[in-house]
């Protein structure tokens, strides 16, 4: 196959964006510079990589085929690079993340200092819900993933890394948040605030609630924890968030956890990367520092 390095990154770009334009945006060349790399590279292997339907641009069965194996190429070439800076005494490339919301109140932390040991790292973490992980998981989109609940039927090398206890959190005044070993009964039809469809903490208090047949109202959906805890505060509701994205000075004045005998529910985060993947030294080097910091 007579392709070239530039019209495969070319391809993939288009790929990721689904859009002419965007890729040539992203890679600063001109959009027919762009569709004439691709054409070519359509041309060599005699099969069209694109259909585009109505506005929408879809890749074919080959495309996609291409596409995992233009990860693969650019994984490897990146991972050499990292090498060679790593033969020389340096650790320099970049380290790819993406963790679950809830992980937020600590992964920046942790990179903190990891950064201060090697300044030359460029880090980009994808901080997205359960759903949003899973999909850049099977898309080998990072070289390691901060989750709860890995996925049984995806390859993975796994470690448990920090508990993350979730609980139930009432306004600081609710009637509930003075009483002691409530029963989740309960907690039936209470106003509730749930996050979005997609979160795993969602599903896991959705599964307890499910066992104990306790139906709360669910009021009000959102996408994030701290505007979760900003409506709690103005009195919308209740809700079960990790025990992580609570602060101290929260719960001292407009938040309560509630003692509610079936929480908290017991998860961990755990680390985890492809079986497949090929980890490269500054993937290594930050899973063996997460490892160092692990309670387990
Ligand atoms: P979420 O994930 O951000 O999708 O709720 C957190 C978790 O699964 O614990």
């Amino acid at each position: 196959m007579q392709a070239t390095l530039h019209q495969l990154k070319v391809f993939a770009t288009v790929a990721r964006h689904r859009s002419f334009t965007k890729a040539a945006d992203e890679l600063n060349i001109t959009q027919p510079t762009v569709s004439s790399q691709v054409k070519h590279l359509a041309n060599t292997l005699g099969l069209p990589l694109f259909e585009q339907i109505g506005k929408q641009l879809y890749l074919t069965e080959v495309g996609e085929a291409l596409l995992g194996t233009c990860r693969d190429i650019f994984d490897r070439l990146e991972n050499f690079e990292m090498q060679v800076a790593d033969f020389k005494g340096m650790k320099r490339g970049k380290l790819r993340l993406a963790a679950v919301t809830t992980t937020k109140y600590f992964v920046p932390r942790l990179l903190g200092s990891f950064c201060a040991t090697y300044p030359e790292i460029d880090i980009s973490l994808q901080v997205i819900n359960h759903q949003q992980l899973i999909q850049r998981m099977t898309e080998n989109e990072d070289d390691l993933y901060i989750l709860s609940n890995p996925p049984k039927d995806i390859n993975l090398e796994v470690q448990k890394i920090l508990e993350n206890p979730l609980v139930v959190v009432a306004k600081s005044d609710h009637p509930l948040a003075e009483k002691h070993n409530i029963s989740i009964q309960e907690l039936n039809g209470e106003s509730f605030i749930s996050r979005e469809a997609g979160s795993g903490t969602r599903r896991a208090i959705q599964e307890l609630l499910n066992k104990h047949k306790v139906s709360v109202r669910v009021r009000l959906e959102l996408g994030s924890n701290e505007a979760i805890k900003h409506a709690i505060a103005g009195g919308l509701g209740i809700s079960v968030l990790s025990q992580h994205s609570l602060f101290a000075k929260e719960l001292e004045s407009e938040l309560a956890i509630l003692d509610v005998r079936e929480f908290p529910i017991e998860r961990y985060w755990y680390v985890a990367y492809l079986s497949s993947k090929q980890l490269s030294t500054i993937a290594q080097t930050f899973l063996e520092y997460l490892l160092e910091q692990s309670q387990f």
